[in-house]
């Protein structure tokens, strides 16, 4: 104590401490962003043009890429009609920098400044209830921690996916389309564009490419089939897979991200594409082939240490959760929360029988692995012949899935959001590192909205 009270005091060695605060410091921040979310015209293809709420005026928004470990200082102002918020989904951060909580009201900024902990694919959005209005106008942008290998590959591009309810000449459309209980588009896109506006991927024989795809959209599932190439997928949601496998076709439901290896196995002048099931919505991707060939690459993947909680489906849970859903006057009875859902049908979506912010906090103590069994018991959904796979998210932790409908998975699999399949269930562990209250919730924001959502109280 008091010589640590007599160093401190030589101004030598406050001097030594100044230039190593200069030095490691300030210098230390990896990125010193200031991002403006404010209204923009926003140009899907030539001729359609909509108005978007963007940060830093493009859709998606100022992509953030930084290395594993670096610190990030982010100036948020907001230049909307109303509050806002951020959330840096799937980096697991102190709860006062994870975003639902924070209140950037009209006028106002705000600084975020954390560590970016584990490489990986992950994305921004905003969190302020009721996210759909923000979120489905073009609030959300890449957030990338690279990782040492990354730079290896002849090329690494982001595609964030989404889709836009709009009219002929580009107006928004309010609600949902008839029919529908959730709000999808009838115009998809790809990085903020749609059909031939949407930039090719440009290869070369014998290359290695790196594709990160990231589910932006409120409510669509995207299935992207390959043609003439395979997928090798490496992560889910920024984790590398204990067992990476090939595929021709990624479905991603919203939130979710996926990594690929894409090699570039035709020839100079092909053509092929990456296109989704519902391709008359605008969501394809050009592969075109350039001149000349390169030595075949191999893949600079390499598997991760294994860290698994559990090695199986747990004998019981330490919590059991269903979700399902209600009209909004049946159960519970009084005001729904969040009022008539989308185009007026009064559904509710609930966890354990109850509404957010109704829902039960669930207690867990910060440090000690938990285990969860999840049930999609949607009952009213699947009776009106509406079935729906629910994709819960968890923010603050990343979470083991140990098994989907009773069978483990292949390999370790590690994510932050997760569909359960239609009269389902999952069983996940996790472990939270960060005391606070955690959101869970579906990442169909309709339903995340209308209350299928709960608080994870780490201590
Ligand atoms: Cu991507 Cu709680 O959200
Ligand atoms: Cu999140
Ligand atoms: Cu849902």
């Amino acid at each position: 104590m008091s010589r640590l009270r007599i160093s401190v005091g030589s101004s030598l060695v406050r001097m030594a401490l100044l230039v190593l605060f200069l030095a490691f410091g300030m210098a230390g921040y990896a990125a010193d962003l200031k991002i403006e979310i404010a209204e923009a015209q926003w140009e899907l293809k030539p001729g359609l043009r909509t108005t978007v709420w963007a940060y830093g005026g493009r859709v998606p928004g100022t992509p953030i890429r930084v290395r594993q470990g670096e610190r990030v200082k982010i100036e948020v102002v907001n230049r909307l009609p109303e509050a806002t918020n951020i959330h840096w989904h799937g980096l697991v951060l102190p709860n006062n920098q994870d975003g639902p909580f924070v209140e950037i009201r009209p006028g106002a900024s705000h600084v975020y400044d954390f560590i970016a902990g584990a490489s990986g694919t992950y994305w921004y959005h905003p969190h302020r209830m009721p996210v759909l209005p923000q979120l489905d106008r073009g609030l959300y942008a890449p957030f990338i921690v690279e990782a040492p290998e990354d730079g290896a590959y002849s090329g690494d591009h982001t595609y964030v996916l989404d889709d836009w309810f709009l009219d002929v000449r580009g107006r928004r459309l309010e609600g949902v389309a008839a029919g529908d209980m959730e709000r999808y588009g009838n115009v998809e896109t790809v990085n903020g564009k749609t059909e031939e506006a949407i930039a090719p991927l440009i290869l070369r024989s014998g290359e290695l490419h790196k594709l990160r795809f990231i589910n932006a959209s409120t409510a669509a599932f995207h299935t992207i089939a390959v043609s003439g190439h395979t997928f090798r997928v490496t992560h889910t949601d920024g984790h590398a897979l204990a067992q990476p496998y090939d595929s021709d076709k990624i479905t991603l439901a919203p939130g979710e991200r996926l990594d690929a290896e894409l090699f570039a196995a035709g020839k100079e002048g092909q053509r092929f594409e990456m296109a989704s099931g519902r391709r008359d919505l605008g969501m394809v991707i050009p592969i075109v082939y350039d001149k000349g060939r390169v030595p075949a690459m191999a893949s600079p993947f390499r598997a991760p240490r294994p860290r698994a909680l559990l090695s199986g489906p747990p004998g019981r849970p330490d919590f059991t959760l269903e979700l399902s859903s209600a009209m909004g006057m049946m159960g519970g009875g009084g005001m729904m929360h969040g009022g008539m859902m989308g185009g007026g049908s009064a559904m509710r979506w609930t966890i354990n029988g109850k509404a957010y912010p109704e829902t039960l906090p669930l207690e867990v103590a910060v440090g000690k692995p938990v285990t969860m069994r999840i049930y999609n018991r949607d009952m009213m959904s699947m009776m009106m012949g509406h079935k729906m796979d629910h994709p819960i998210h968890l923010h603050g932790t990343i979470f083991q899935v140990l098994s989907i409908n009773g069978s483990p998975p292949k390999g370790e699999l590690w994510k932050d959001t997760l569909p359960v399949p239609s009269g389902g269930y999952v069983d996940i562990a996790f472990e939270m590192t960060n005391p606070g209250d955690w959101l869970f919730h579906c990442h169909i924001i309709d339903h995340e909205d209308g209350g299928m959502m709960t608080v994870i109280r780490a201590k």
